[in-house]
């Protein structure tokens, strides 16, 4: 697991675009993982500005998202389908029909985890965007006694209920369930960009990089896949930064 830290949230979100953007020009029909949540955007809005000023092409790029929340349609504003159209897609030269998330309105919750754990077999990302939940929960992958394996309904845990109600009008809104990749499809990219900024995910990212792998802290699976680049910010990385007495020089951005 390499780790970058830097000066800042903007810092961050540049310096991982620029290795997004490196992969879609290097093979322009890549597989890309996408993920959702307030730790993207800024990554988002860089590759925005790339396709609008230097030619960055979207156009054979395939993505899969990691999650949906169950009962959020994509015309629902909280939904992550709405997100990633209104935050990406929409302002891309990208084809909605290559653009996939699980569907928040199956029917048949169950059956539609399982097809999109097909689709992703189909479909392996060479390069997946993580965030990190303040539980450390990747994907909506909570802690919990072992770690979910295949693409699954979840009953979001309370700390994620309540991290989460800040997108809503009060915490009775935020859906109760979801469908998300489980740790197999995650492991199978290529390559795993996991970003991570603010001073409430310090702690968790310190049990990431100095912890045991445990299924209570969902991501520290990472550790082990061979091909992972956290990229922080300062206030993200603070307890690594007392750890490694890294001083200013030592943050990538100064
Ligand atoms: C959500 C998503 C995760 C995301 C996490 C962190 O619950 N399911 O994929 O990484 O929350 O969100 P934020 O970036 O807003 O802190």
């Amino acid at each position: 697991m390499e780790i970058q830290v830097f000066d800042s949230y903007e810092e961050m979100s540049i310096n991982a675009a620029r290795l997004v953007a490196a992969q879609v020009r290097l093979k322009p029909d890549s597989v890309l993982g996408l993920a959702t949540g307030s730790t993207p955007l800024g990554l988002y809005a860089e590759l925005i500005r790339m396709y609008e000023e230097e030619n960055l092409d979207f156009s054979e790029v395939v993505t899969l998202n990691l999650d949906e929340y169950l009962g959020l349609g994509p015309d629902d504003d909280q939904s992550y389908a709405y997100f990633m159209r209104e935050k990406l897609f929409s302002k891309i030269n990208i084809d909605p029909d290559s653009s996939y998330l699980p569907d928040g309105l199956a029917e048949d919750p169950e059956d539609a985890a399982q097809e999109y754990e097909m689709l992703a077999d189909m479909l392996p990302r060479d390069l997946q965007i993580l965030g990190i939940g303040r539980n450390g929960h990747i994907g909506f992958n909570e802690p919990a006694d072992a770690f979910p394996v295949e693409t699954h309904v979840t009953d979001l845990a309370e700390s994620t209920i309540q991290a989460n109600q800040r997108f809503f009008d009060n915490a009775d809104q935020v859906p109760r369930q979801a469908i998300t990749m489980g740790m197999k499809q995650i492991l199978a990219a290529k390559k795993i960009i996991l970003l991570a900024s603010g001073a409430d995910k310090a702690e968790t990212i310190s049990d990431l990089v100095f912890g045991k792998v445990t299924s209570q802290v969902p991501a520290s699976i990472l550790n082990l896949h061979p091909d992972v680049m956290v990229m922080l910010d300062e206030a993200a990385a603070r307890y690594l930064v007392e750890a490694y007495g890294f001083d200013d020089e030592d943050i990538a951005g100064e």
